[in-house]
């Protein structure tokens, strides 16, 4: 590599941290971390030591921080709604911004960013991760090749996975929509941006129905208590914090570090009775039909496309494995990628049927699947490490631009607008 950029990471938490931090420390040649701002003294300390910060480029007030330019590179990765203000800083200074998704569940924010990214003439890279995997890059390069003749819709199935729900969206970070994003902007941005980098066009309009089901008081069983130490049900329930949590990681082996333990303990090493003391104090103890969480657990989508194509989108909490399904229906073939993870398959099974010919599957190896896998969303977080270091150098343009991000974006409001209407809803109505 040509040299390594200086980075500064404000909001040292799992993916700032954990992923990106992480993922930097392993491309030495690229990269090397020089600064950190969390408000959280407990984040902060545990990322100067994983990190290597020392401590006078380590800040409580992201005021303090924004002082002055600290590296090239800043990786914004504190929650939802602070991203847009930091951006718009981080341009004013010349940083070269790595954006965490989403970049705001308020529409207008949308406008204001690009107008300070015009202004600054900013360069910022959206982490829309997945776009970086090379399955989805495959699926691309079939789409454009005209293999499967002229695309007419494509479905996609975005499976939260029932424990992935309730750690996040029930009990966790992203369970309530005013504190964070609705659901289909904080799970399904990038299934948003997949479909409309497949559609290679604009979004027109869309409809969309869905609501919070499951994960509520009236489906708390009876005599069952608020916090699951207190429970009856501790060993039964599928979603006891015991189950989720410790049961989990005992399974795994008992790792040192594993996610979302390391979210609900984040003190590494991970021991059993840390991580038990964790859950019983904190929010990820709390019964899951007996939180504060009103984002919805299911919800589906009809997207009309600029150029005639359809797509259809449901995110359900309901599965047992994580991880996308999605199948493409052109005038010539079809393509259905399965993407499950923890699949007996293994994630990555991608199969191509041109009509009236053989079916060909596609091997780990076409696939590129397991090349660099272990950096996590299978590929894509070292993908935009790529990107975003050639996007520092003036090598590349950012594939996840923040002009591209923003239709997604538009698209995911306008479903949420759609779902609680009743309506079909205008993406680019403004
Ligand atoms: N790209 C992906 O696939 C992906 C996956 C998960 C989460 N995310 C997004 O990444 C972002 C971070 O998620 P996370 O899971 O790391 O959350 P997290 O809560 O683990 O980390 C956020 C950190 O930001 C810190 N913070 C909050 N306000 C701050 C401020 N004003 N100044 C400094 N620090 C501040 C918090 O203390 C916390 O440590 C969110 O926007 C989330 O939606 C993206």
């Amino acid at each position: 590599m040509d040299r390594v950029f200086t980075v500064a990471i404000i909001g040292c938490g799992s993916r700032g941290c954990g992923a990106y931090g992480g993922n930097m420390m392993r491309l030495k040649d690229m990269y090397k971390i020089v600064a950190l701002c969390d408000k959280n003294p407990q984040m902060l300390e545990i990322a100067k030591k994983k990190l290597q910060v020392s401590a006078e480029n380590a800040f409580l007030s992201e005021d303090k921080f924004f002082e002055k330019k600290r590296a090239d590179i800043l990786v914004i990765a504190t929650q939802d709604r602070q991203h847009v203000r930091m951006c718009i800083k981080a341009f004013d200074l010349g940083y070269t911004v790595l954006l965490e998704k989403p970049i705001t569940p308020v529409k207008q924010e949308l406008y204001d960013l690009l107008d300070a990214q015009k202004k600054t003439n900013g360069k910022a890279l959206v982490c829309h991760v997945l776009r970086y995997a090379p399955t989805a890059l495959k699926v691309k390069q079939l789409l454009d090749s005209g293999v499967i003749g002229k695309l007419i819709m494509m479905e996609s199935l975005e499976q939260v996975a029932y424990w992935h729900q309730a750690h996040a969206f029930v009990r966790g970070n992203w369970r309530n929509e005013e504190e964070t994003s609705p659901m289909i902007l904080a799970k399904c941005c990038h299934d948003m941006d997949l479909i409309q980098y497949y559609a290679g066009t604009r979004c027109s309009s869309v409809y969309s129905s869905g609501d919070l089901r499951y994960f509520n008081k009236k489906n708390q069983p009876a005599g069952a208590a608020d916090r699951c130490a207190e429970c009856r049900y501790i060993d039964d329930c599928t979603y006891s914090a015991e189950n989720l949590y410790i049961r989990k990681w005992k399974e795994a082996g008992c790792p040192e570090d594993l996610w979302p333990q390391d979210v609900v303990q984040p003190n590494i090493p991970l021991t059993e009775e840390s991580l038990r003391q964790a859950y019983k104090n904190g929010p990820y103890g709390r019964c899951v039909f007996a939180c504060d969480n009103d984002v919805v657990d299911n919800q589906s989508l009809i997207m009309n496309f600029e150029n005639g194509i359809r797509a259809v989108h449901t995110m359900t909490a309901f599965t047992n494995f994580g991880g996308r399904k999605e199948t493409f229906h052109g005038t010539l073939g079809e393509i259905e990628y399965n993407g499950s993870l923890g699949d007996t398959r293994a994630g990555g099974v991608m199969r191509l049927s041109v009509f009236g010919k053989e079916t060909k599957y596609f091997t780990d190896e076409e696939l590129s699947y397991k090349i660099k896998d272990d950096f996590g969303h299978g590929g894509g977080d070292y993908g935009i490490l790529l990107n975003l270091y050639n996007l520092a150098c003036g090598k590349e343009e950012a594939t996840t631009s923040l002009e591209e991000s923003v239709e997604s974006h538009l698209m995911a409001l306008a479903a949420e607008e759609s779902r609680k209407t009743g309506k079909v809803c205008k993406v680019h109505s403004r």
